[in-house]
């Protein structure tokens, strides 16, 4: 077992690091409060093929590996938890199954542009009524001559608003004792396909959301991603992967509340010294430092098996569930040290309090996880 990044990935820690702590870090308070996306660092990260980081560069993406996506999710998310969502649905839950289940016509005319971020994508399983149980929605797809037509909503979709392209799940076939699935690509502009106003949420503020609406919308037999009938098991796949990229941007949220509480228990004083020499605060940050290289190690070993092609749904699932529970109790216990001053807008552990809050939510909550280990479990 090696501990040690390699030189490669050491250096692309550092272009991120660098990158997020110059151009994005002062930002990130003045997006999260307007609400801003932030349309010139999605152009810097494609810039620096952050937006499709582990598809080879025949496809336009940076030709590296799910270890490398890994390190810069952290750093990105460190400096600003919206960025980290926004890189994260491009890379895993768009890029990733178009590269791994798309046709050759779909990886030069879709993937391509949007690997290198020319073009941005987002993913549609979630509907108004059917969330965790993802298998349960309503959407469907009528077979007609040449193609489909799709019918239904899919909600909370992140990217939604500024996204060219969505992966969308459908109902297909309701013949049977078990509905079958199927995956599909949808263009922005194709018509019946509309979206409404974005969604006003507690935390990633910059990280636009929205609903989106398929009224006899038209897609070619050639926008259907994998096989027909097998698009859960897509879905699935790719949340796999996703759950690594959230695990990541939980690491970079709870990192940067531990670095900002560590910093800040130096300088304040409390009964005549800083209050990092009382042993209340030290054992707050101990906690917090040793469950934040937990989540760490368990985020690399599901992002090591990715890129070693081993069935790594388990692993994503643990990894998702410790860190995003470990983002949520370190955010929290640095607001604790911060006291009153944790609680105002001048200070930035109030806003990886309420970011850290999606990560337990969002791409499979803390409960499905759990479903997902203890069905890893009970199976063997
Ligand atoms: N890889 C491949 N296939 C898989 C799989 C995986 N990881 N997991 C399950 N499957 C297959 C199963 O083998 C099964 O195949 P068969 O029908 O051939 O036997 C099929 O898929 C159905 O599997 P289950 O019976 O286990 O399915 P289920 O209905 O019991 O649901 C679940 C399983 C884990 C609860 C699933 O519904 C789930 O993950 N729910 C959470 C949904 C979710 O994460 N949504 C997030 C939306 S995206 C998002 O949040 C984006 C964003 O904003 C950032």
């Amino acid at each position: 077992m090696d501990f040690e990044l390699t030189d490669d990935h050491r250096m692309v820690r550092d272009t991120a690091r660098d990158f997020a702590r110059r151009e994005i870090a002062p930002r990130a308070a003045e997006l999260d409060k307007s609400e801003t996306w932030p349309s010139g660092i999605v152009k810097q990260m494609a810039e620096l093929g952050f937006l499709g980081m582990a598809i080879p560069t025949e496809f336009g993406g940076a030709g590296l590996d799910t270890f490398a996506y890994a390190l810069v999710m952290e750093e990105i998310s460190a400096a600003c938890a919206s960025c980290g969502v926004i890189m994260s649905v491009n890379n895993s839950l768009f890029c990733d199954p178009v590269y791994k289940f798309g046709t050759d016509a779909q990886k030069q005319e879709v993937l391509t542009p949007t690997a290198s971020g020319i073009t941005l994508g987002c993913f549609g399983l979630t509907e108004p009524m059917s969330g965790s149980d993802a298998q349960t929605m309503v959407t469907g797809a009528t077979k007609v001559p040449g193609g489909w037509l799709l019918n239904g909503a899919k909600n909370w979709i992140t990217n939604g608003p500024h996204a060219d392209h969505i992966i969308v799940f459908a109902i297909t076939d309701r013949s049977g004792s078990k509905v079958k699935h199927t995956a599909f690509l949808v263009q922005k502009g194709a018509a019946g396909f509309t979206q409404n106003a974005r969604d006003h949420k507690l935390g990633i503020r910059a990280a636009h959301s929205c609903t989106v609406f398929f009224q006899d919308c038209f897609v070619a037999d050639t926008a259907v991603v994998g096989n027909v009938g097998e698009g859960f098991k897509v879905a699935m796949a790719t949340l796999d992967g996703g759950r690594i990229g959230i695990a990541c941007q939980a690491l970079g949220i709870a990192r940067a509340a531990l670095e900002a509480a560590t910093a800040y228990a130096k300088e304040r004083k409390s009964f005549g010294k800083p209050i990092a020499e009382h042993q209340a605060i030290q054992f707050m940050l101990a906690d917090m430092a040793t469950q934040l290289d937990a989540a760490r190690l368990l985020t690399w070993r599901a992002a090591w098996m990715k890129d070693a092609h081993m069935r790594h749904s388990t692993e994503s699932a643990q990894a998702k569930l410790y860190a995003s529970e470990a983002c949520t109790r370190i955010a929290h216990k640095a607001l604790q040290i911060f006291g009153g001053y944790g609680y105002s807008t001048e200070y930035p552990v109030e806003r990886h309090y309420r970011d850290a809050r999606i990560t337990e939510i969002y791409e499979g909550t803390s409960e499905i996880q759990r479903i997902v280990i203890a069905a890893s479990l009970l199976r063997a």
